[in-house]
């Protein structure tokens, strides 16, 4: 079923719904996802005795670590890892959490009810999954029982987030809730606090908001949860003009 933009932001709870008057409205035709980068199926596993940080390499080399990684308990339980999915040049990288039991069973990211509520948000601002976004997690493996990844697991992880960034170059980073903004940021304030301000990483700007599980169980704060995504946009546009300065 493909929903018009109207319902999707009825489905994200927001409303009224305002319309730019500057800029004409969005076609809504979906182009066929083309250029993204495939992760399930990756050959030539290599084992790998630690996640240590390396030169970001190429896309094969990090897909055949992450399938084959054993650096933390995580591996133990899971069906397979999950690196992410999207255009392999994106202008956006959400980073969620990690994988739950569907993403685990079919190795993408966001594919369950959170999956749903993320591709709304995404269709709100006009992006499709797999066109100028690409959506990945802090960890990529399942923890048993969708528990919360531990710090430790999360540190274990990161080399591979930062040598997905490195590969990827998007130019603008959204962080999903807690254990993102734990692993990239390294911060662990408040994530309503972090709210409505530009970070940084290696030069990109990145922005906080609630993961869209979270959003689930708190609907009122899917309109916050707007906010951020129109600031993202907005450092997002001003990124694009002042590189044409
Ligand atoms: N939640 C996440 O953080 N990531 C997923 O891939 C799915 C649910």
């Amino acid at each position: 079923m493909t929903l018009s933009r109207e319902q999707m932001l009825v489905e994200m709870g927001i409303s009224p719904i305002w319309v730019r008057r500057d800029v004409p409205l969005a076609a809504g035709a979906q182009k066929p996802i083309a250029d993204t980068v495939a992760v399930a199926e990756v050959a030539l596993p290599v084992a790998t005795a630690d996640a240590s940080p390396r030169a970001a390499g190429d896309w094969p080399t990090l897909a055949a670590e992450v399938a084959a990684c054993r650096a933390c308990p995580l591996c133990e339980q899971r069906k397979q890892a999950v690196l992410g999915v999207g255009d392999s040049n994106p202008d956006w990288l959400f980073i969620g959490e990690g994988p739950g039991a569907e993403e685990d069973a079919r190795g993408e990211p966001f594919v369950g009810q959170a999956g749903k509520l993320l591709d709304n948000m995404l269709a709100a601002i006009d992006i499709v999954r797999g066109q100028k976004v690409y959506i990945g997690n802090a960890v990529k493996c399942r923890p048993p029982g969708n528990r919360t990844p531990e710090a430790a697991e999360i540190a274990t992880c990161r080399p591979y987030l930062e040598r997905q960034i490195a590969l990827l170059k998007p130019k603008i980073i959204v962080l999903l809730g807690k254990v993102a903004v734990h692993s990239l940021l390294q911060d662990d304030k408040a994530l309503g606090a972090m709210r409505g301000q530009r970070f940084e990483y290696a030069g990109i700007p990145v922005v906080v908001t609630y993961h869209p599980a979270y959003l689930l169980r708190n609907l009122p704060d899917k309109a916050k949860s707007w906010e951020d995504l129109l600031f993202a946009r907005r450092l997002l546009r001003q990124g694009s003009t002042d590189s044409l300065l």
